[in-house]
């Protein structure tokens, strides 16, 4: 005997829900907004420094100031000091955005380092 009617009908119903549900549990994470400085870093500085800051990158490694998440500075970790460093870049290795982030980038870029660091 074949079940027809309401019991199809539920199983149905559940499978698109719970399509729906793992798809917008998906989404949310593919999609997940991210802040002004965590766009600016993952487009101009992890791949020098690593996603996480860490500094880990194999090419760049050997450079102590890679690591932004220790407490060793070569050029000074203070808010005004970092920015001088964006804006000048280190010769050879780090290039100056002096000409291609505006302040606001840099300022968010500054607060998603400190996010980086736990917020020291
Ligand atoms: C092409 C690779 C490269 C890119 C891109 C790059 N950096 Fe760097 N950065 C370096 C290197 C290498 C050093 C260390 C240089 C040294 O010690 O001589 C450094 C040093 C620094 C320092 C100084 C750390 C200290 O110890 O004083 C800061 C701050 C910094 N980078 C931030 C950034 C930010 C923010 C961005 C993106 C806007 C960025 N860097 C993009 C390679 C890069």
């Amino acid at each position: 005997m074949r079940r027809t009617g309401r019991g199809e009908a539920a199983v149905v119903s559940c499978g698109t829900l719970l399509v729906l549900l793992v798809s917008a549990i998906g989404c949310d994470q593919l999609m997940r907004k991210r802040s002004l400085g965590e766009t600016v870093w993952r487009d101009n500085c992890a791949r020098c420094h690593g996603i996480d800051g860490g500094g880990t990158v194999l090419k760049y490694a050997h450079y102590p100031g890679t690591n932004l998440l220790d407490d060793h500075w070569e050029n000074g970790g203070e808010d005004f000091e970092m920015e001088s460093t964006i804006l000048e870049g280190i010769f050879p290795t780090m290039p100056s955005f002096d000409e291609t982030l505006s302040g606001e980038e840099i300022k968010a870029v500054i607060e998603h380092i400190r996010s980086l660091r736990g917020g020291r």
